[in-house]
């Protein structure tokens, strides 16, 4: 028998193929021990089990060249198929992350040292843009809340304040007066503590590639898009809430929350369908991105017709 010729293997074959493989193993480990052991055995195993979200519910990952050649990231262009091609010569390393304000353990990261004290994760998402396109990303990173627990918030904090680099000589746009640099989004604490939120640094098991926000950005895939801010230095905990780039640009369009959801439409346009890249056929929105169950209880007893 002939042997598959390496070439013709894409890399989302072998990545894919692989997570089979390990949620298969898992899986057959995981039956028995559900069934005779005690609580802390089958927890200790759920959890295992929650690092790598079934990939069924959420469908086909996008293929890699889309999720790489159709971005949004203004610093670069206010077109989308563009980025790539400008933020070529962008230079991920050496990049410091610095973890500050309202904690009583500041401190600032390299790259190497954040993956290497955080055990990272793979987790495949829905991602939905608030100009309704969406695709599911396979990341690899690490949960946001284990840097926020190891920075110790202090009582008083409240929010969490991202921010993006700012460097006009790499990032050409934040030359111009259009709006005020650099990118800023904020998510309140239990938010940010969410089990979904994460920093990732990886698409496809690959380092995320400058277009898509290297060498560390914010997923949370229960909100829109621009929430999911790109190629961070800072994060600040801060006691009000910030005024993030897309609300201070337009705060009757961008809400703080940006919470997926089908029954608020942005003014411009509905929100009640998407459509996922590559596909001919709009898929209906789902509330919070199909993420309802494990971010509901967050929002109980908001209005989510003023809170958007
Ligand atoms: N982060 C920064 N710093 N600058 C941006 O312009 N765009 C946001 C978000 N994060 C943006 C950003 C928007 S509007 C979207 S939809 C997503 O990034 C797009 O992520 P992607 O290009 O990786 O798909």
């Amino acid at each position: 028998m002939e042997k598959t010729p390496s070439s013709s293997i894409t890399p989302e074959s072998l990545y894919l193929n692989r997570r089979k493989f390990i949620k298969t193993a898992t899986a057959a480990l995981a039956g028995p021990l559900v069934l005779t052991a005690c609580d802390k055995v089958s927890g200790a195993m759920d959890s295992a089990l929650n690092k790598m979200p079934d990939t069924k519910d959420v469908g086909e990952p996008t293929p890699y060249e889309s999720i790489t050649k159709h971005n949004n990231f203004y610093e670069f262009s206010t077109g989308k198929d563009d980025v790539w091609k400008l933020a070529e010569n962008f230079r991920p390393a050496p990049w410091k992350l610095e973890v500050t304000g309202l904690v009583n353990k500041p401190v600032t990261y390299g790259i190497g040292s954040l993956m290497r004290k955080f055990a990272q994760v793979e987790r495949v998402y829905r991602f939905r843009c608030v100009e309704t396109w969406a695709m599911v990303v396979p990341w690899s990173g690490f949960p946001l809340a284990d840097l926020i627990k190891q920075a110790e918030p202090k009582p008083n904090a409240k929010y969490v304040k991202f921010k993006t680099l700012f460097d006009p000589a790499q990032m050409p746009r934040q030359k111009s007066f259009w709006s005020q640099w650099p990118y800023v989004e904020g998510l309140r604490l239990d938010e940010a503590t969410n089990e979904l939120a994460m920093l990732a640094t990886g698409i496809y098991g690959k380092p995320l590639k400058p277009q898509c926000g290297a060498p560390i950005r914010l997923v949370v895939p229960w909100k829109y898009g621009f929430k999911n801010i790109k190629s961070i230095v800072k994060i600040e905990l801060v006691e009000e809430a910030p005024v993030s780039f897309w609300t201070k640009a337009s705060p009757h369009e961008y809400g703080f929350y940006g919470n997926v959801n089908p029954e608020v439409d942005h003014p411009r346009w509905s929100q009640a369908t998407e459509k996922r890249l590559g596909e001919t056929f709009r898929r209906r929105t789902l509330m919070f991105n199909g993420y309802e169950k494990q971010v509901a209880h967050l929002y109980e007893g908001l209005d989510l017709r003023k809170n958007f």
